[in-house]
């Protein structure tokens, strides 16, 4: 079992501090909007679809903290509370999706109760509030259960597969997506094999993915990421799967930084190359890839690691932590609602209708 990332008491948000794991399990507490951004911010928490629910959260746990008196006051909260989570980090979109799906629910309700609020009226809205929170988390492991279903179903017998980053249940509330899938069809008896690349600069393969392949007893090993053409072509990779932090309207898809790498390997290795993700991650508003914007993270996390200087002092550092992956490399997207294949504009516009 892999232990509970969040845990929404409604007074607070314990959040699994994942800068530690592997080696200890530490819970951290936030208490309104601005510990949860943080929290998200410095990587306490993170991967799409968990950062989209502790937004929720801790959406929820700022509007019982301001306690608004009346419609006018909650929508000014809610506007402020949405943006101060939204600025914590740029390319997930599941962190605006559940920022914005928190903010319209406080808005219809300030539309349906104008004026002053009495207390009642404010009880009824800290429960709605809390409800669509834990609607945002129970969706999401829903849609983690369906993708690991719909996912397995595409992979061969005895199938050797390798993942990137960490899209496991660490990342989400539920199974995870793209590791979601591996220990789904481990369930089944379909995986002979698991590779994890360790992905640098923050190691989220070496540090959470592996642990995670370890404690669900899939046969699993751990590569750095350099070595992920070699075993490709050498040890009958037959499948490759990823989650993904925004895919845009064409399927163009923004992965930890890496991914785009290992699909222009996978192509050239006719390996199928597959991206798992619930569909709050597909982002019609961004045309395609061009639209998405990259993260980029401090220069310490590439020239540092576990506070061990690695690289000269002064030294010039580049770090974009996430990649786009075009959608011609894809060979599909598996959501909670089935498969897209091939991936194409049209493809993904039918799938959302
Ligand atoms: O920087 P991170 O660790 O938040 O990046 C995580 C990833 O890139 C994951 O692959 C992605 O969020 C999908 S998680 C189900």
């Amino acid at each position: 079992m892999i232990p509970a990332r969040l845990k929404f008491s409604g007074k607070d948000l314990k959040v699994l501090d994942q800068r530690l794991l592997p080696d200890r399990i530490h819970y951290l507490t936030a208490r309104n909007a601005k510990d949860t951004a943080a929290a998200i911010k410095d990587m306490a928490l993170r991967g799409a679809p968990l950062i989209g629910c502790a937004a929720a959260d801790g959406f929820a746990l700022e509007m019982r903290r301001l306690k608004p008196s009346s419609a006018d006051e909650l929508m000014l909260a809610a506007v402020r509370t949405a943006d101060l989570l939204k600025a914590a980090r740029p390319t997930a979109v599941a962190l605006f999706y559940a920022a914005d799906r928190m903010l319209e629910t406080a808005r219809a309700f300030a539309a349906a109760n104008p004026g002053k609020f009495a207390p009642a009226t404010r009880a009824r809205f800290q429960k709605l509030i809390e409800k669509e929170a834990r609607l945002v988390t129970s969706e999401d492991e829903a849609a983690c259960l369906a993708m690991g279903e719909f996912g397995a179903r595409l992979l061969p017998k005895r199938c050797v597969i390798m993942t990137h980053c960490n899209a496991g249940a660490l990342a989400t509330m539920g199974i995870g997506t793209a590791v979601g899938v591996i220990t789904a069809a481990h369930k089944k008896g379909k995986i002979k094999h698991a590779y994890s690349c360790e992905t640098r600069p923050y190691l989220q393969g070496a540090r959470l993915t592996i642990w995670e392949l370890m404690r669900e007893g899939v046969p699993s090993e751990l590569l750095t990421d350099n070595m992920a053409a070699h075993i490709i072509k050498t040890c009958g990779v037959n499948a490759i799967v990823v989650g993904a932090d925004r895919i845009a309207a064409n399927g163009d898809t923004a992965n930890k930084i890496g991914t785009y790498g290992l699909a222009v390997i996978a192509r050239y290795h006719k390996v199928p190359f597959y991206v798992a993700a619930p569909t709050p991650t597909i982002d019609l508003k961004a045309r395609d890839g061009d639209a998405i914007v990259i993260e980029e993270r401090s220069c310490e996390e590439v020239t540092f690691v576990k506070g061990q200087r690695i690289a000269p002092k002064k030294v010039r550092v580049r770090h974009p932590a996430f990649d786009v992956t075009p959608a011609g490399l894809i060979t599909a997207i598996i959501t909670e609602r089935g498969v897209i294949a091939p991936v194409s504009r049209a493809a993904v516009k039918k799938h959302l209708a």
